[in-house]
């Protein structure tokens, strides 16, 4: 490719590069408000509000039981069978669209969707008769007062389901189940996705104390000190610790994040169903990844930077460029565009050079490195924070999945952060929020026995 070609991109790209000064501002800022969200007088300034999550003890490896999972809060929904028998575990799933009059209607209507693929399933499996304990994930903003109590504060990524923010959605849950009649459930606990991941790998991986989305969404929980927690109002007794959900996706809603916003970021957030809100989620997650990477692409064809200043009418459209084509684009061997070009031909942009193809990548490659900087930066705050010497953060999510540079950069970034003596190793886990519904289902079931 031509040098003043690749200069040029640079240039035009250069506000979406974060400085070491940058980086290190968020990391200041992130860690001021996650200590704000854990102070009794400072948690509604907070931004970062830091939920007690009611779950103090990580599994042992010995959980036992039979339990019924629910898991909404990614593209779909799902329903689960799962059989834990010391350290073995079985499952059966099944995976239900929840459809986008379902996401934005009312919320009866939503608790009803719930209810019918919960009895289908269970009508299905033949455990309709059975009361089966039953662990929630439900993957927004909740506060909670107790393991089975979780009222919705906002929603989030999709949804905007009306009458179910400041509702408690077990009791939302348990109403749809009875207007049902057909099926008989005892929810034992409601929980989030992050949380399920931080559970599901710390019962094979004992010094796991953070649990990572980068999915649709992204946010973190870790295990707090008591102590630390000024808002805690449950139980002092041992062990004196608490999940803390962070709920990280809504720092910058107070113009923290306006120093490093780009024109694509305001842009983003003017057109989505939640503006002004969840403003470091829309710079990081699988919502928004592809749509960043397609207004950067509009914006430089504009500028006659791409396609011969030829763009296409699907590249003019909100939406069209998939987060998975980021992961496609850099999944490509260096050199070779073959999927980069079937990403193209899709959009209508047959014409590209091998100029462009190196160019769509290179765009790829900064929004991506962007949103894997910024969560390492969050995860060095964890782990600088909790100052235990080895931790293992549990991680789920598409964008870390599938995405074939995202693990090694987040690695790098919190390596240049991270204080001395503390190690770490990012671990995928594997179906964080069926089975960790189950786990807290099952360590709650042993606390209360
Ligand atoms: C959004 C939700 C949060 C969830 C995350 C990942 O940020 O608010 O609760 O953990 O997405 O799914």
């Amino acid at each position: 490719m031509s040098r003043g070609g690749r200069a040029k991109m640079e240039e035009a790209c250069q506000e979406l590069v974060l400085t070491p000064g940058q980086i290190q501002d968020v990391y200041s800022s992130l860690l001021a408000q996650i200590n704000l969200g854990l102070g009794r007088a400072t948690n509604a300034h907070a931004t970062v509000k830091c939920f007690p999550t009611y779950v103090k003890e990580l599994p042992n490896g010995h959980e036992q039981g039979r339990f019924l999972a629910l898991d909404l809060g990614g593209t779909n929904f799902r329903v689960l069978l799962i059989q834990l028998a010391d350290g073995d575990f079985k499952m059966e799933s099944r995976i239900f669209a929840v459809p986008q009059n379902i996401m934005a209607g009312p919320g009866v209507g939503l608790f009803d969707h719930i209810a019918e693929c919960l009895s289908a399933f269970a009508h299905a499996q033949h455990i309709e008769k059975e009361v089966l304990p039953l662990g929630f994930t439900f993957s927004f903003p909740c506060s909670q007062h107790g393991l089975t109590e979780a009222r919705l504060v906002q929603w989030t990524k999709g949804f905007s389901c009306s009458g179910v923010e400041g509702e408690d959605v077990v009791r939302l849950l348990e109403e749809a189940i009875q207007r049902r009649g057909d099926v008989q459930i005892k929810v034992c606990a409601v929980l989030n996705d992050t949380t399920g991941t931080l559970m599901s790998c710390a019962w094979k991986k004992h010094d796991t104390y953070v649990g990572l989305i980068i999915g649709t969404g992204t946010n973190a929980c870790y295990v707090e000190r008591l102590e630390n927690v000024e808002l805690w109002d449950g139980s002092w007794e041992e062990p004196r610790q608490v999940l803390i959900n962070t709920e990280w996706g809504a720092f910058g809603n107070k113009g923290e994040l306006g120093f490093i916003l780009t024109d694509y970021d305001r842009e983003i957030d003017q057109h989505s169903i939640n503006p002004g809100r969840q403003l470091f989620e829309k710079m990081i997650s699988g919502m928004y990844m592809g749509e960043l990477v397609r207004l950067v692409l509009q914006r430089l064809t504009k500028r006659g930077l791409l396609f011969g200043g030829l763009g296409s009418d699907t590249l003019a459209e909100k939406g069209t460029f998939f987060t998975k084509y980021v992961t496609e684009v850099e999944s490509d061997t260096p050199g070779d565009y073959t999927n980069c070009r079937m990403v193209l031909e899709e959009l209508g942009l047959e014409h590209a050079t091998d100029e462009d193809c190196e160019n769509v990548r290179y765009v790829c490659e900064i929004v991506s490195r962007r949103a894997a900087f910024l969560v390492g930066t969050g995860l060095a705050v964890l782990l600088n924070k909790m100052e235990r010497p080895n931790v293992t953060v549990g991680v789920d999510g598409s964008v870390y999945r599938f995405h074939p540079h995202v693990h090694n950069l987040m690695c790098e970034q919190i390596s240049k952060l991270i204080k001395p003596g503390i190690k770490f190793e990012l671990m995928l886990s594997e179906d964080g929020s069926g089975r960790g519904a189950a786990l807290v289902a099952a360590v709650a079931s042993r606390t209360a026995s």
